[in-house]
């Protein structure tokens, strides 16, 4: 029997840091699931904890932006749902290569809406806190918040965004549209452009001073990843949020001289540096997941300490290892 009669799962980007994550909780809910990810930004290895598991069906190191490829693999698989993460995530490499952030991040969404329409398969597409404008401290960030292309990469997500709630307003393809606030823990890449708790756990590990952009008083919302994945799966088995634009965020905002403070614990030095990359710098942050919790039942439920805690154990095995 072929698997057409399966009820699959694609998840593109499922190599990656959340996706690693998403695919993940999927399995543990016993469902089938096909990665594509070309791993430009993340390791295989980070799958290689499910390589036994009979539902993880295929990883598939290929392009999403190879049409061939995806037209063949939708044929094969008919998927049931799809959970579109692959994207390029760097503001500064949007600032820098403007097309390249576009054409993976819109054009080659618009390309899986199609398959999508062809094959009426759900999707979930995960845009981010980025698209919203400057935050001033008041109420948190509501999907009401007004929004503004700050980068190529906000103004990408955006057009993918616009795109995807089209393709439920003009075809009925049940579209969500979700909007995680920075998110951290185990897998996420610790150089270079690495997310600003992974880095600093880093270099505290290593011994080295944390290095702090500009005056610090920026802040982030930062959402433990087990809580985003499962954010991300539970709005994709929900009815509800069809045709929907949903934050998951931790609703706390934390300085970035805060967050030094937590992760130094006093033993390595904090130092304050002119930003390498200034325009890519946002400035605070801050999301209501109001909405999630009235839609989904979602609420975030590891801490930031707890969630520090977990990723410092984590970045630990791998200096170790
Ligand atoms: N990390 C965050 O704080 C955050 C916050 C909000 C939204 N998001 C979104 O969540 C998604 C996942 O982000 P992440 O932090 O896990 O980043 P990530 O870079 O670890 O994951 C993206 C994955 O997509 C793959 N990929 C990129 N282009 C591809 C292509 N053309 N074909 C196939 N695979 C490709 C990469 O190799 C990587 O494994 C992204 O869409 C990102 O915009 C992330």
């Amino acid at each position: 029997m072929g698997m057409a009669k399966q009820r699959v799962i694609l998840v593109t980007g499922g190599g990656g840091f959340i996706g690693r994550w998403v695919v993940r909780r999927l399995l543990a809910e016993e469902r089938k699931v096909v990665v594509v990810d070309n791993f430009s930004n993340a390791s295989p290895s980070n799958l290689a904890g499910f390589e036994g598991d009979e539902n993880l069906l295929a990883i598939h190191r290929e392009d999403i932006r190879w049409r061939e490829f995806m037209t063949a693999l939708f044929d094969e698989y008919r998927f049931s749902l799809c959970i579109h993460l692959a994207a390029s995530i760097s503001v500064q490499d949007s600032i820098d290569h403007p097309l390249s952030t576009f054409d993976n991040d819109t054009v080659a969404t618009l390309h899986l809406l199609e398959l999508c329409r062809q094959h009426e398969t759900p999707f979930v597409f995960t845009s981010t806190c980025l698209v919203y404008d400057t935050f001033d401290g008041t109420d948190a960030i509501s999907e009401e918040h007004p929004v503004k292309p700050h980068s190529p990469y906000s103004a990408s997500k955006l057009s993918a965004e616009a795109l995807a709630l089209s393709y439920h307003q003009t075809y009925d393809l049940p579209v969500t549209v979700l909007r995680p606030f920075n998110t951290y823990g185990p897998f996420q890449r610790s150089t270079g452009e690495g997310g600003v708790v992974a880095t600093f756990l880093h270099r505290a590990l290593a011994g080295e001073s944390l290095l702090v952009y500009g005056d610090g008083e920026q802040s982030r919302d930062l959402l433990y990843v087990e809580d985003c994945a499962d954010f991300i799966v539970s709005s994709a088995f929900q009815e509800r949020a069809v045709g929907r634009i949903i934050n998951a965020a931790s609703g706390r905002e934390t300085k970035i001289n805060e967050l030094a403070e937590m992760i130094a614990e006093g033993k390595v030095a904090i130092e304050h540096v002119p930003h390498i990359h200034p325009r890519s710098e946002v400035g605070r942050l801050k999301g209501s997941y109001v909405l999630a919790e009235e839609l989904l039942g979602w609420k975030p439920v590891v801490d930031l300490e707890e969630g520090i805690a977990r990723t410092r154990d984590y970045i630990a095995g791998e200096l170790e290892g």
